[in-house]
């Protein structure tokens, strides 16, 4: 058990938003996402104030009424502190810098005849710049009400943040978790260098710096190297944590009502075999690769003809932001081309849900026989752990060998690499295939790490790491 420890938390998406009733009464609604999910255990272990940007008009007006006390889902008290950005900063921050430009450039999706051109520099101060001094200065404000807390930062988001902490309160004690993958300085260089550098110095600035894999670690390492000359540093505040699922709920999860229910409905209309995938629509996740991959198999495997068929349960994601409109709409067309191809009455080879229904995912995680996740990068991956911890079938997980996950789940999974769809086709028609001794004995294998690394331990283990590059001092407020 950690000692309880003063935290503020900082990141873009909040763990709550806010919207009115039909009586115009103020409704709070879970923050969307992975990383709030994640970040719950600190909340009910520590005592969290949590520093994130409005949303929406409703969370503006909660940002205007300064910070509240909250309660997390298991009845934690925490103290949450929204900040309003102007809309056009927070445009350029989240729909021109953050999603468009650095999410892609660290997920290798980067296309070198796309921008940034000349006017890069404009959404990045306008923007980007603008919008972590913002956060930053909230954290700082709440720094000075609980002066021995740690800061923890989060995500892509907000590299900047750290650096301008550090810039008015030297003495603070600091810590970033990159919650997707780092790439090499070749890929950095594509972006001004201004750009790149401080990125690179905003992390610096930091205490101690996570990342889910050694990879991602060692690629910071050389980018920080290359860009600064300050490899050396890099090396002595990071580490590789990767995040974890929370088993208990999960378990619990899977047994209440909902779940059950779907999972009923889900019956009526499954395949023999059920190949699933569940992710947000994002180019990263590679879904229209793996639509072609299963009509490569669906080709060269006639007698799987109606009795297999691939659920896609897709999430919309940032539906703001032109390329994600793009995606989702060739993920639907590779889905569509699929059933023109090989569908016939009474059988449709792929079922394509683009909706955001959490229990339906679950559901359909106890049930599948195998689950691709083929992201063309990925920082972690959570669907790898989640589903295989629930499974009921000895379901097969095909891994893309670009997602963090496969450095820990490797010895129980068919590989695949995300850009070759005919070895993606291969790896599932293997998958199908494999013995239940040995589906039984990998699905196990997966489960019994995933409970012994649980969210607890990484948390745990993020405070440890920042503790040991800078101990908390003496006397620190410590709750019984
Ligand atoms: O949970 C996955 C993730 O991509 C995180 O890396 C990120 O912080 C979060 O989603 C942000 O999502 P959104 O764009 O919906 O705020």
């Amino acid at each position: 058990m950690t000692r309880p420890e003063p935290l503020i938390v900082v990141s873009n998406r909040g763990p709550l938003g806010f919207r009115r009733d039909a009586d115009g009464e103020l409704e709070a609604a879970r923050g969307a996402g992975g990383l709030v999910t994640a970040l719950r255990p600190l909340v009910d272990r520590h005592d969290v104030t949590w520093v994130a940007s409005a949303m929406g008009d409703v969370d503006r007006e909660v940002a205007a009424a300064g910070r509240r006390t909250e309660r997390s889902r298991s009845g934690s008290p925490f103290t949450l502190r929204l900040v309003a950005h102007d809309p056009d900063v927070y445009r350029l921050f989240y729909s021109v810098v953050a999603n468009p430009v650095l999410w892609f450039v660290q997920h290798g999706l980067w296309d070198l005849m796309r921008e940034p051109g000349a006017d890069f520099e404009q959404p990045w101060h306008g923007g980007y710049v603008e919008a972590n001094r913002a956060l930053a200065a909230a954290a700082i404000e709440e720094l000075d009400r609980v002066p021995d807390a740690a800061v923890f930062v989060h995500d892509y988001h907000l590299y900047l943040v750290p650096a301008f902490v550090r810039a008015e309160r030297p003495e603070a004690r600091i810590a970033h978790f990159t919650h997707i993958p780092w790439v090499g300085p070749e890929a950095w260089s594509v972006l001004p260098p201004t750009v790149a550098r401080g990125v690179h110095e905003g992390l610096l600035a930091c205490d101690s710096v996570g990342f889910h894999t050694e990879r991602w670690r060692a690629a910071f390492v050389e980018s920080s190297e290359a860009l600064l000359g300050r490899g050396e540093e890099a090396t002595l505040i990071s580490h590789a944590n990767p995040i974890a699922v929370d088993v208990a709920e999960f378990d619990a999860l899977a047994s209440t009502d909902g779940v059950r229910s779907r999972r009923a409905e889900l019956a009526i209309e499954r395949p023999e075999i059920l190949v699933l995938r569940v992710d947000r629509v994002d180019p990263s996740k590679n879904a229209v690769r793996g639509f072609e991959a299963f009509g490569l198999l669906l080709e060269r495997s006639p007698a799987l003809r109606g009795r297999i068929g691939l659920l896609a349960l897709l999430d919309p994601s940032r539906e703001e932001i032109p390329e994600y409109v793009d995606y989702r709409l060739a993920v639907e067309r590779a889905a569509a081309a699929v059933n023109e191809r090989f569908g016939r009455p009474g059988w449709e080879p792929v079922s394509l849900v683009v909706r955001d229904d959490f229990l339906s995912s679950i559901a359909a995680y106890v049930d599948y026989d195998v689950l691709l996740v083929n992201p063309v990068k990925d920082g972690l991956n959570l669907v790898a752990k989640e589903a295989p911890l629930v499974n009921a079938r000895g379901g097969v997980l095909v891994l893309s060998r670009e997602a963090g996950a496969f450095e820990e789940l490797a010895p129980w999974v068919v590989p695949v690499d995300p850009l070759d769809v005919d070895g993606q086709a291969a790896a599932l028609e293997r998958a199908v295939a494999l013995q239940p001794e040995e589906r039984r004995a990998w699905l196990d294998g997966i489960r019994r790490h995933v409970r012994t690394h649980d969210l607890d331990a990484w948390a745990t283990g993020e405070l440890l790491e920042l503790d040991r590059r800078s101990p908390r001092p003496a006397g620190a407020t410590m709750r019984p």
